[in-house]
């Protein structure tokens, strides 16, 4: 059989808003899996998905039971968390999953990289994924935005404050449908658990999952707390 190539260099830029080839090396997979994170998306690319599969429902008046609507940057900044759970994580935002693998990857990237709003402007800073103010701000500062916000764990659990974390650094990509050349999902702890070993090496030592590395000290220092008691669920 042919082994086939799978096209390096200008040819990745070009499929950057495609699901990732299947057949590459790891190695070239993370590679591609870089350009594909760092290929900047601006809102004005991804209004048109909500246009497309929100605005039908989240409109103004909101219509079919929807509360609010998610057509300007000003509607959807406060939902980007929720955004992001609904339909990356959760999968059932639009109602059936957003099935489009090439709205999927757009939204999931603009929103991997803070979620910018119009024209460059400083967008959702604390709306969720993106965030790298708070660096040196201290374990509270990422996890307040979904999560149970404990500040200082001493052991912690998935229950407790890992799967929040979870769900802001790693589900964008391991979601249900795994997403951004992501090989799996990591949204429960059974689907995680098989893995502790790898997150050990990819999160703490290489620090390349997420790629670019878990940016907030306090969330990577529970992190590595969690992976050092050995990953305990509850
Ligand atoms: C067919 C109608 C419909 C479409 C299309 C739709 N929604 Fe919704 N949405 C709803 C309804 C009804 C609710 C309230 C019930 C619920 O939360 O499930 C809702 C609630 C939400 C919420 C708030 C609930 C929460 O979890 O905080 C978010 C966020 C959301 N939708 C995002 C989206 C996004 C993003 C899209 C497009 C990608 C979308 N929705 C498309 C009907 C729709
Ligand atoms: C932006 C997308 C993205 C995010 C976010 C992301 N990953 Fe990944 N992950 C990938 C891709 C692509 C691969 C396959 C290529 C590779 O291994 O580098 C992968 C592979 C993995 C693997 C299997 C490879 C191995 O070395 O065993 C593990 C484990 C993993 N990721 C853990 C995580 C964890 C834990 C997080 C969050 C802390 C995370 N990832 C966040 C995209 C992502």
């Amino acid at each position: 059989m042919g082994a086939r190539r799978a096209p390096r260099g200008p040819l990745v830029l070009a499929a950057a808003a495609a699901p990732l080839a299947a057949c590459a090396g790891l190695g070239a997979r993370f590679a591609e899996e870089e350009l594909w994170l760092a290929e900047p998306v601006a809102w004005e690319e991804v209004a048109p998905v909500f246009e497309r599969r929100c605005a039908p429902c989240h409109a103004d008046p909101p219509l079919a039971g929807a509360t609010f609507a998610l057509r300007a940057y000003g509607e959807v900044a406060p939902w980007v968390e929720r955004v992001r759970v609904r339909v990356l994580v959760q999968g059932d935002m639009p109602p059936g999953g957003l099935q489009d693998p090439e709205e999927r990857d757009l939204l999931a990237r603009w929103l991997a990289q803070g979620a910018q709003g119009p024209a460059g402007a400083e967008a959702g800073a604390e709306a969720g994924a993106g965030a790298e103010a708070g660096a040196s701000a201290g374990a509270s500062a990422g996890a307040s935005a979904g999560a149970s916000g404990g500040a200082a764990p001493a052991a912690p659990t998935w229950d407790g404050a890992v799967k929040p974390l979870f769900d802001l650094y790693c589900n964008t990509c391991h979601a249900p449908t795994p997403t951004g050349g992501a090989p799996f999902p990591l949204t429960t702890y059974a689907e995680a658990a098989p893995f502790l070993a790898r997150f050990e090496v990819r999160v703490l030592e290489r620090m390349d999952m997420p790629p670019g590395g878990v940016r907030d000290a306090g969330d990577l220092a529970t992190l590595e707390a969690w992976l050092r008691a050995g990953g305990p669920e509850r």
